[in-house]
């Protein structure tokens, strides 16, 4: 986390009320704050109706709360009955919306294509049609491991359509963590592309599916295969299909039924603080509901009217959310573009906001940084005057960051949306709504009307609004419609990692800080476990230090997030060779984060690796993970007298 000093600076506005034009047109108003108040599941349940039902719910909540025994398992709309992909594509046909653009893609090497909602109908019953011609069916898991086309997305909708839970896997990450995954959820299908563009190269993909699906015992029965890039690929008759043949071939008539508002849509692999990533499970009626309400309001977004786009990938939980799900059940007209903000040339956001006139747009802070690196004069020599609405997400946005965004992107006018979420709420819990917040640079502010959270201590003890400014933990004290409903196969973990912590009162920990200002508004801080966040993506020490465990050269390995002015933290490894390993050198340096790299994903790739003689232990054996963040830092070491041996930093700082 960077910057987290809310002193305002030299004659800066501490508050940015919404100007008068924005809040007369705007979707919220400070009624819906009253509405949610006055009666929460009544006011959920109106969200909800917002959507096609084809069989209606007979009670909105079903929460077994912190009664003996619970599992914190929630159910929303108990009974209902609805289809997730009818909701976000045909419902919008039959209204009549058929020729309305729903994705400008922009491919990275300059090419685009236009789908309607109709053109986006036919594809994914296409894709159903082919899906259930292969034998799938309702329950079964389906692994989508491809870089960001319109395929991605259908294919998310078919297995929605079909009942067929989804499983992302960030294209990025590497062939044993997509094996990882693929095992979890026993997926019978891997959907991939031939290769994905890279900086003008295309780089393959299809061979990562090969090699996580080389060693046997494995679910898979088909890959399949969509051109994207057109380089050669290795096949595997009888197991792998091409999209252009099969899916492409299918008739584009499907006629879909309801599933259960609790029926699994996709389960989304996240890191947590020790061991294998945990398979986050999300179901159909509250997770719609939530993030077409949010999307609605936190946007501000008028169907028909604005552009929208989220640079999010749809590996992550803002793809799923404020790519797919929320935006096109709210029949959104939206960008989605395949590269990276510097290729051909540091134009290519600015360029893309002119060409499509896109006027509510969803970032990350890193990425703001990144810009505010490059110059303001970048997007200043483009025309932005479409933006009237700005977002962030994955990290506290500093100060300087957000006024900086709202300056030379929303031309000193556009309302910041500061949303604070997680995978596992599914939708946004905390913003600013545009129109009604006086949003403060760096704030979350308030929960979402229908939304409750606290800032508590360590025995649950709640702060006061505008009481004490003290850092507490924060916890989110009511269900909501789109919270997770556990982890993939394992409910003890479920428990312990979400509801133990305030069991008694039966909260969700949230695993973040927080605190309260002067005026009772809240700030997030970040994580308060042993979760790092690099450029808005979550990765927990203990994987990166379990990947180099893993390389035969190293013995130990400690890893915290230091940091970063551009990345939020940065991974710095302190590494203790085997005896074994010979002379440390800077070629094992680099050979080591190549492995980390390899292992995980180039997301994961230490910023700094440290061969040290000896790690700073406590008398227990835990590794002081705060005085290794103080190193990282070059900040004076704090308290060292519960080490077993304070001389072993002289001896880390000689090898720093
Ligand atoms: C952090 C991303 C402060 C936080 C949607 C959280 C934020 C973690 C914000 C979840 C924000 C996300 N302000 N912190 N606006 N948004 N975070 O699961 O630490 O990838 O717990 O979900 O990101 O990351 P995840």
């Amino acid at each position: 986390m960077t910057g987290t000093s809310t002193e305002p600076a030299d004659n800066m506005p501490a508050t940015y009320p919404p100007s008068a034009d924005f809040a007369a047109t705007a979707n919220a108003g400070e009624e819906l704050y009253e509405q949610a108040n006055a009666d929460r599941l009544g006011f959920w349940a109106e969200q909800a109706s917002r959507l096609h039902w084809s069989k209606p719910w007979s009670s909105v909540l079903d929460w077994p709360g912190n009664a003996p025994d619970s599992d914190y398992v929630a159910k929303w709309f108990v009974d209902g009955e609805l289809n997730v992909a009818y909701n976000c594509v045909d419902r919008h046909v039959e209204e009549g919306h058929g020729d309305q653009i729903a994705i400008y893609w922009e491919g990275e090497p300059g090419d685009s294509r236009e789908i309607t909602y109709a053109q986006l109908r036919a594809e994914v019953c296409q894709a159903a049609n082919y899906l259930t011609e292969l034998g799938l069916r309702s329950g079964d898991r389906v692994a989508i491991y491809m870089p960001m086309v319109p395929e991605a997305i259908v294919a998310m909708l078919a297995c929605a359509r079909l009942g067929l839970t989804h499983s992302v896997v960030f294209a990025g990450f590497s062939p044993a963590a997509l094996r990882q995954r693929v095992d979890d959820a026993n997926a019978k299908l891997v959907i991939t592309t031939d290769g994905q563009w890279r900086r003008g190269k295309a780089a393959p993909l299809k061979d990562g599916v090969d090699e996580a699906l080389s060693q046997p015992g494995h679910s898979v029965e088909h890959v399949m295969v969509v051109r994207r890039c057109g380089n050669d690929v290795p096949w595997t008759d009888g197991r792998d299909l091409w999209w252009h043949d099969t899916v492409a071939k299918a008739s584009d008539e499907h006629s879909c039924t309801g599933f259960d508002a609790e029926h699994p849509l996709f389960i989304l692999y996240t890191s947590g603080t020790t061991g294998k990533p945990k398979g986050i499970v999300h179901t159909s009626g509250g997770y719609l509901t939530q993030t077409a309400y949010t999307h609605h309001y936190v946007f501000d977004h008028k169907p028909g009217v604005d552009v929208y786009w989220c640079t999010a990938d749809i590996g992550w939980v803002t793809g799923h959310s404020y790519i797919v799900y929320g935006p096109l059940a709210n029949r959104a007209t939206q960008v989605v573009y395949e590269g990276t903000p510097n290729f051909p040339d540091e134009h290519r956001h600015w360029n893309i906001i002119e060409k499509y006139k896109v006027s509510i747009y969803y970032t990350a802070p890193t990425l703001v940084r990144t810009f505010m690196k490059w110059g303001h004069q970048i997007p200043a020599s483009h025309d932005l005057s479409s933006i009237r609405v700005l977002g962030s997400v994955g990290e506290p946005i500093n100060p300087e960051a957000w006024r900086w965004y709202r300056k030379h992107i929303g031309a000193d006018s556009a309302p910041i949306v500061d949303t604070w979420w997680q995978t596992e709420t599914g939708a946004i819990m905390m913003s600013p709504l545009p129109g009604v917040t006086a949003a403060k640079p760096g704030a979350a502010m308030a929960a979402l009307p229908g939304i409750s959270a606290k800032i508590v201590d360590e025995e649950g003890n709640e702060f006061e609004r505008g009481g004490t400014e003290a850092n507490g933990y924060l916890v989110l004290d009511e269900p909501w419609p789109a919270m997770l409903r556990g982890i993939w196969g394992n409910p003890q973990r479920y428990k312990e990692t979400y509801w133990d912590k305030y069991s008694a009162q039966g909260w969700y920990f949230a695993g973040d800080g927080a605190r309260y200002d002067e005026d009772g508004d809240m700030w997030v801080l970040g994580r308060v476990d042993d979760v790092m966040n690099v450029s808005g993506h979550r990765i927990s020490t203990s994987e990166v230090e379990s990947a180099l465990v893993g390389h035969h050269k190293v013995a130990e390995a400690a890893v915290v997030g230091a940091s970063d002015e551009t990345t939020g933290q940065g991974i710095v490894a302190f590494v203790i060779l085997k005896s074994s390993a010979g002379e440390a050198a800077d070629s094992l340096v680099n050979e080591l984060k190549a492995h980390v790299s390899r292992d995980i994903s180039p997301i994961a790739k230490p910023r700094e690796i440290h061969i040290v003689p000896e790690l700073p232990k406590t008398r227990s054996g835990k590794i002081m993970r705060r005085l290794l963040r103080d190193v990282a830092e070059g900040r004076e070491l704090g308290d060292t007298s519960t080490l077993v041996d304070p001389k072993v930093f002289e001896a880390i700082s000689a090898a720093k």
